[in-house]
């Protein structure tokens, strides 16, 4: 296994819309491999795999290990349906350090997909784990937190973000 190099907003693989995984190899279990242990090490609760500079549809979450429950969830190919009913959701995001915003999500998800073995899966999931889903497949659709943001809010963190990432590149 191996800690990945985490992509970072406005880098061009987070902007794209990320391809379906056709063909679960050895490969793609090295990669799945590898984001959780990045997404363990960084640390967070959710990683896509865009974020480590693969533009393929998966994503990895663990809501529970930061207070020893560990729920580890891989989902490729990944489908959402989101319940009408809106709430303010706090978010980071490892591509986005540093910054909290507060943006609108579904309250609760019911989630589609395969499991890192191919078999079908299907999980209903509200609060953090619902928050996470919403967020981790935002990331396959080229869609960043700072995307949530409403036009005047999202000029200001962009710009916030680049004078800050200008200023560290000449440290
Ligand atoms: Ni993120």
């Amino acid at each position: 296994m191996a800690i990945l190099e985490i992509k970072r907003y406005p880098e061009d693989v987070l902007k794209r819309k990320a391809e379906p995984v056709k063909e679960i190899n050895g490969k793609l279990q090295t990669l799945i491999d590898d984001m959780i242990e990045t997404m363990y090490a960084a640390p967070g609760i959710g990683l896509a795999a865009p974020q480590v500079g693969v533009s393929k549809r998966l994503i990895v979450v663990d809501t529970g290990y930061k207070e020893g429950k560990s729920s580890l969830i891989t989902i490729i190919n990944p489908e959402i349906s989101l319940s009408e009913e809106i709430i303010d959701s706090e978010e980071g995001c490892l591509s986005v350090p540093g910054h909290i915003v507060t943006i609108k999500r579904s309250a609760r998800v019911i989630v589609r997909g395969l499991d890192r073995n191919g078999r079908p899966l299907e999980i209903e999931a509200e609060g953090l784990l619902a928050r996470a889903f919403q967020h981790e497949i935002d990331h396959l659709n080229g869609i960043l937190i700072i995307d949530r943001l409403g036009p005047f809010r999202r000029e200001l963190l962009k710009k916030k973000i680049l004078k800050e990432r200008h200023q560290t590149s000449q440290r």
